[in-house]
């Protein structure tokens, strides 16, 4: 996810932004600019890559004296990671940095090209310089040009303007993205994380969702988003940067847990209208094909799999999904008319890839569901639809798997409308569901301590079964997954009606069975299962909106009245079962053992 830093001061500018970019590293970047004005000057960089490309190109600069810079690390959505398409996106004397989605760009566009501005980059964020000076053109202060622009926006938003019309100056808006103001005397930073800020401040304010405002050497005025005038609230900021880096969190799955709100709104954002969808995909792609075939590993093949009920249940059509690593040597039946779709959080894994070569090869319509854009599978497939996640650190996936899951239903449905297999009543409430998840999988600090609580009980079975239906199958094998790879017990997954063909002989009372049973899907069927398995003395767990007589333990979940609501709260669930156990277990949950990030051998 990018990163935004800003300062007003004496101090030389150039590395204080490189310096505070470089905290920011760890949330993932594919490019990297800043922008100074001092009195009458004005100068900005860009460079694609490392932020050392960056300090080369400004090998020879020092910026001394009164003045404003802002510096930005991008993480592209909208764009292909250029230097074009690098922030600071500019106008004729201004200069934006954003970090988010604006969902209305593509409407405000036209209505600037419609009056002559020409645009340079792709990028979303590139609107709202020039809506800037459009308004300035006839605002009273540049202020209120900037108000005005601000209020034309929609969707994610922690942007910083520059502008050599107060040249003194720094612009500031925030919606759904953080950015937070510190001060040191009278300079002022500016910063989308504390640990830019550590070291340079004591104290800080965080900025409240609809607020704005200007800052200026000892003076800073902040409107809420009534537009009144507010006053500063600041608090210390904390001294321990690891904490900072981890947004306070001790983990980094942890942190992403709690992310997945936020992301799965920005991997949302501007792709859904009322009645439609908006992939930004070639749609050709989806003529002419009787197949779609998923290809992944790991977590990504448990996407590909809830996937494939989706694609058969919304758009009709035949779903096959395969593990890379089997794919490659079977020497797989290629139907040319399949649509090929791989899904990968890196965009780097061998196996896929080379999955990918394959059906290249063949001729094979392909399509990647990645997270980092100009990854190998990116360049590699004909479309792509980026998951939006930002980076993610903790080795077991957990916000990548949750916004594969979204694209992957925004994909059903696409294709399940343009095949007419959806009648416009359903496909409204699917989108309406669709909007709601981002509230379905936000949770309170409470559930996370009372799994803490019930965890003590799970450090010594010998083994778990996560045990489901339908989607819920793939979701067990996610759960049993994120269990294995941070606590290293024994976990499986299976489907609820398979316990009998076999895996029922391991059933007794050191056995825990986490059974997956939502309200909306199989609720009869999977709960005889588990009568089955509780009448062998198995330990049973239930997750379920509905009480379970049987159940040993329960963690009860909301009522939701569609099962994908159902899918992403029992989601979160289970991740914060394994977190916690191995948290019990004294693992190391980010680097658990035996495991990479990425893995680009085979
Ligand atoms: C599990 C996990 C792995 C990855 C797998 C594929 O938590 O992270 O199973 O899902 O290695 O990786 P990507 O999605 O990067 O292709």
């Amino acid at each position: 996810m990018c990163g935004i830093v800003g300062y007003i001061g004496k101090k030389e500018k150039k590395n204080i932004i490189l310096n505070g970019l470089k905290e920011l590293e760890y949330r993932g970047y594919d490019s990297a600019g800043m922008a100074i004005i001092i009195g009458n000057e004005m100068s900005y960089y860009k460079a694609v890559g490392k932020l050392e490309n960056l300090a080369n190109k400004m090998k020879e600069c020092q910026y001394h004296g009164d003045g404003v810079a802002i510096g930005h690390t991008r993480w592209a959505t909208h764009g292909k990671p250029t230097e074009i398409n690098a922030h600071p996106h500019l106008g004729e004397y201004s200069f934006v940095i954003h970090n988010g989605i604006i969902e209305n760009y593509k409407e405000l566009k036209d209505e600037l090209e419609a009056s002559g501005v020409k645009f340079l980059s792709q990028t979303d964020t590139e609107v709202i310089v020039h809506l800037f000076e459009e308004y300035n053109k006839n605002a009273k202060t540049p202020f209120e040009a900037y108000k005005k622009t601000i209020s034309r926006l929609k969707g994610a938003y922690a942007t910083l303007l520059v502008t050599k019309a107060a040249p003194d100056e720094i612009f500031f808006a925030k919606n759904a993205a953080p950015l937070i103001i510190a001060r040191d005397g009278d300079e002022i930073y500016l910063s989308s994380s504390d640990s830019p800020l550590i070291g340079l401040a004591k104290e800080a304010i965080y900025l409240e969702d609809g607020s704005y405002g200007v800052a200026k050497l000892g003076n800073l005025t902040i409107f809420d988003e009534n537009n009144q005038e507010i006053k500063p609230n600041f608090t210390e900021l904390p001294k321990d940067k690891g904490y900072a880096l981890k947004d306070g969190y001790r983990f980094f799955m942890e942190k992403e847990i709690y992310e997945q709100s936020q992301v799965i709104a920005e991997c949302l954002m501007g792709r859904l209208s009322d009645d439609d969808l908006n992939l930004d995909i070639d749609i050709s792609l989806f003529n002419d094909i009787d197949e779609v075939v998923l290809c992944a590993c790991g977590t990504s093949y448990h996407a590909a799999l809830a996937a494939s009920y989706l694609l058969e249940r919304l758009a009709k059509i035949r779903a096959n999904v395969v593990v890379a690593s089997e794919f490659r040597y079977k020497e797989p039946f290629l139907n040319p008319n399949s649509l090929f779709i791989v899904i990968s959080q890196s965009g780097e894994t061998a196996d896929t890839l080379e999955a990918l070569k394959i059906a290249k090869n063949a001729n094979l319509k392909t399509l990647a569901i990645c997270n980092v854009d100009n990854s190998s599978i990116v360049r590699m497939a004909k479309e792509v639809l980026l998951t939006r996640a930002g980076i993610e650190k903790g080795v077991a996936s957990t916000k990548a798997f949750a916004t594969q899951m979204i694209c992957l239903w925004m994909l059903s449905l696409k294709l399940a409308k343009i095949r007419h297999t959806i009648d416009d009543k359903t496909l409204e409430n699917e989108i309406k569901t669709l909007r709601n998840i981002p509230s379905v999988v936000n949770f309170d600090k409470s559930l996370q301590e009372k799994i803490y609580r019930k965890a003590k009980h799970y450090v010594h079975g010998h083994g778990f079964f996560f045990i489901g239906r339908d989607i819920f199958y793939p979701l067990a094998l996610e759960g049993a997954l994120k269990l294995k790879e941070i606590s290293y017990l024994h976990a499986e997954g299976y489907p609820a009606g398979e316990m009998k063909h076999g895996p029922i002989a391991l059933a007794d009372e050191g056995l825990y069975t986490i059974a997956l049973l939502p309200q909306t899907i199989l609720y009869d069927k999977t709960k005889s299962n588990v009568e089955e398995l509780a009448a062998r003395d198995a330990f049973i767990t239930t997750i379920s909106p509905l009480e379970f007589e049987l159940s040993d333990d329960f963690i009860k979940i909301n009522s939701h009245s569609h099962p994908m609501s159902e899918f992403f709260e029992i989601m979160v669930v289970l991740q914060l079962f394994a977190l916690e156990i191995s948290i019990r277990l004294g693992n190391d949950v980010d680097m658990p053992r035996n495991l990479a990030k990425s893995v680009t051998v085979e």
